[in-house]
């Protein structure tokens, strides 16, 4: 419910505004059972921050495509502000977005869309009343508390034929990140006003342009993140340090490796399975569930 407080004279006057009816129906489906702790960075970012590639969520759930989504009943686990909601409910016949942090951030971009539900919940717990056609989690797992008990929920959610899609960072490519910077951010970072990590995350973007666009241009493929900056060379300013800022942000990551990913997608529990390099630096995979 919105209200208008209208300072008169000494007193105050409270003035209730009309209620958008849709917007609140979203805004007050709250899901409390919830037992990761909820986490205010993830707030900054994307109250500060707008994915503005669409691009990049095609390549993060290739082999699969638009057409996986169509007339299906879509979940996407840690929706963030819903970025890729705006991409899938055109085609889906109605996606569901769960965030623990910015789903009111969610809630108010997408009131244009009326097959969208917004909730607030931990992933990793919640159980939905009817499985979904399609669950899909783009860099999201590895921020989690437990990731592989978040992957046991999102098979839960899906039932025998559902798509269970994934992006997640590698720890394969990711060394400098996992034993440098992420020691380093934890020291460091972790209690930084967010505005100084911005600037901070700004300044580093700044100082790699000159790298992408001269030795990273030389076929030097055994550069580390070689891969990773023919991105950065396709993003706009703005979005590289979306990128940078996303790092030093992330208030916990896991790195997972290949051998992780295999074990959650296990032939018995999954047919036409999909797991790939992306970049160098994650990896994206999907897979048809099995079993109900
Ligand atoms: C890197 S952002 C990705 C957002 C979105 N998927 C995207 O790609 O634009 C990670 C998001 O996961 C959410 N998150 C982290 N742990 C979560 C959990 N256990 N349950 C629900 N959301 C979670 C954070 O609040 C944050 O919005």
């Amino acid at each position: 419910m919105n209200v208008d407080w209208v300072k008169k004279g000494n007193s105050y006057k409270v003035k209730l505004l009309a209620l958008n009816a849709e917007k609140f129906k979203r805004d007050a489906i709250t899901l409390m059972s919830s037992s990761q702790t909820k986490q205010d960075s993830w707030h900054y970012q994307w109250a500060h921050f707008e994915d503005d590639a669409p691009f990049l969520f095609f390549d993060w759930i290739w082999p699969r495509t638009l057409d996986d989504f169509r007339d299906r009943r879509v979940f996407d686990a840690g929706c963030g502000p819903g970025h890729h909601i705006r991409l899938v409910a055109p085609v889906a016949s109605h996606v569901t977005g769960m965030d623990l942090n910015t789903n009111d951030i969610a809630a108010n971009k997408l009131t244009a869309f009326q097959n969208v539900t917004i909730l607030e919940g931990d992933i990793a717990h919640h159980q939905p009343q009817h499985p979904y056609d399609v669950v899909y989690c783009i860099g999201v797992i590895h921020h989690t508390d437990d990731p592989d008990l978040t992957f046991t929920n999102l098979k839960k959610m899906c039932h025998k034929g559902s798509l269970l899609i994934i992006w997640c960072y590698s720890q394969e490519g990711n060394q400098l990140m996992w034993r440098f910077i992420e020691p380093l951010r934890r020291t460091l970072l972790r209690a930084q006003q967010r505005r100084v990590v911005q600037v901070l995350a700004q300044l580093i973007t700044l100082s790699l342009y000159p790298l992408v666009y001269t030795i990273y241009l030389m076929p030097f493929r055994w550069l580390p993140y070689y891969e990773y900056f023919q991105n950065f060379r396709r993003l706009g300013f703005r979005r590289n340090v979306l990128n940078v800022f996303d790092k030093l942000n992330a208030p916990q990551t896991q790195f997972i490796s290949r051998s992780r990913v295999e074990k959650w997608f296990k032939p018995q529990e999954f047919e036409d399975f999909s797991i790939t390099p992306y970049r160098g630096v994650s990896w994206r995979a999907s897979g048809i569930v099995r079993h109900d």
